[in-house]
């Protein structure tokens, strides 16, 4: 019989990548916000003591940056107390659980890769509820794999890539913080790894997800790094140079010519936002890599097969 995989957040940028692989590992029930609120614990109790999942996929999050330093109540419910309760859950019935968690644990004054023993000291709202629910779920005992990953983009959601293909449709001049720096990935990626060390680990086991001593934090990040001043110059560059019948890029700029011309590096301070982020934000993948010899590839790598086809999940099946 095939394992029940229960995955949260189907339609975020993670959820819905990792809806087209781990059909491969599993019968899948995928939930969106509609069927399971996570921010409401008895229904996250019902649903896993319904669904009796052998492992949870949670791909869910409160992701809203900037709200969150209003909002800091629901974000907590959802980042900090919600994988609590799900870590719970799933050790009562025996399930494992995978989740994912965020560069924003950290301040960001590090000048080189932050690896998994780095001391967390997050610096705003969101930071701080992602890291309560890490260690809710360490807390919890429950056989777990928490991939913390950062700069996250995809052909669909709201991120970095979209937002600048729009920008450039409306604007000739972009003005983009270059004083940050980190490694964007692409959610097909994070998606592919995750289903990679799984289906290892089920071969390992007999078909099970059992995690036992790798239980435990591993940084999953593109390879190299960037700021988002070059993030944009980048995919300015890839955008010039596409076919005009990728879907998803016809959908970004609305089928409008790109007038950006220019990409002019500003500070943080002069982009003024609310929220403090890292100006660091570079994960060192060597324990991911060491532990379940799975890497991801290069952020170019990444954002160049974007622009190659329309189905990045072929390209990367074939790998
Ligand atoms: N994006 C990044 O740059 C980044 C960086 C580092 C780590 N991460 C982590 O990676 C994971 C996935 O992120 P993502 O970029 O895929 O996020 P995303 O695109 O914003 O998707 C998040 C999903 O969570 C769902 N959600 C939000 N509140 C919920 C609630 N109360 N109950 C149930 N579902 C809820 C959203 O549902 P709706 O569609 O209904 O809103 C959405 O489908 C998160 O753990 C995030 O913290 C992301």
């Amino acid at each position: 019989m095939k394992p029940v995989i229960l995955l949260t957040g189907k339609n975020g940028q993670i959820g819905a990548e990792l809806l087209q692989f781990l059909p491969q590992l599993g019968e899948v029930v995928a939930l969106d916000r509609d069927h399971l609120d996570l921010s409401k614990p008895d229904d996250i109790r019902r649903a896993i003591r319904e669904i009796r999942p052998q492992i949870i996929v949670n791909a869910a999050a409160y992701t809203a940056v900037d709200k969150a330093e209003t909002d800091e109540a629901m974000a907590q419910a959802v980042n900090g107390e919600a994988p609590g309760v799900m870590a719970k859950e799933a050790k009562k019935i025996g399930a494992a659980l995978v989740h994912y968690s965020t560069d924003y644990i950290f301040d960001g004054s590090k000048k080189m890769p932050y690896d998994e023993t780095d001391a967390a000291n997050p610096i705003n709202v969101y930071g701080k509820t992602k890291f309560a629910g890490e260690q809710a779920i360490r807390d919890s005992g429950v056989p777990h794999l928490i991939f913390r990953t950062a700069w996250v983009y995809a052909t669909r959601g709201r991120n970095f890539l979209l937002t600048i293909l729009h920008l450039a449709t409306e604007r000739e001049e972009l003005r983009i913080v270059s004083d940050q720096i980190g490694a964007p990935v692409c959610a097909s990626d994070l998606a592919v790894a995750t289903s990679k060390i799984l289906a290892g680990i089920c071969e390992r086991n007999n078909g099970r997800f059992v995690f036992s001593e790798a239980s435990g934090t591993y940084h999953m990040s593109a390879a190299g790094q960037t700021t988002w001043c070059d993030f944009a110059k980048a995919i300015l560059e890839k955008a010039g140079a596409t076919s005009r019948d990728l879907a998803w890029f016809a959908t970004a700029t609305r089928g409008r010519p790109l007038i950006a011309r220019r990409v002019v590096p500003i500070s943080t301070e002069e982009f003024r936002s609310p929220t403090h982020r890292p100006a660091y934000s570079v994960l060192s993948n060597s324990r991911l890599i060491q532990t379940f010899g799975v890497a991801l590839p290069n952020w170019r790598t990444q954002l160049q097969r974007c622009f190659v086809s329309e189905s990045i999940n072929a390209i990367l099946l074939s790998d």
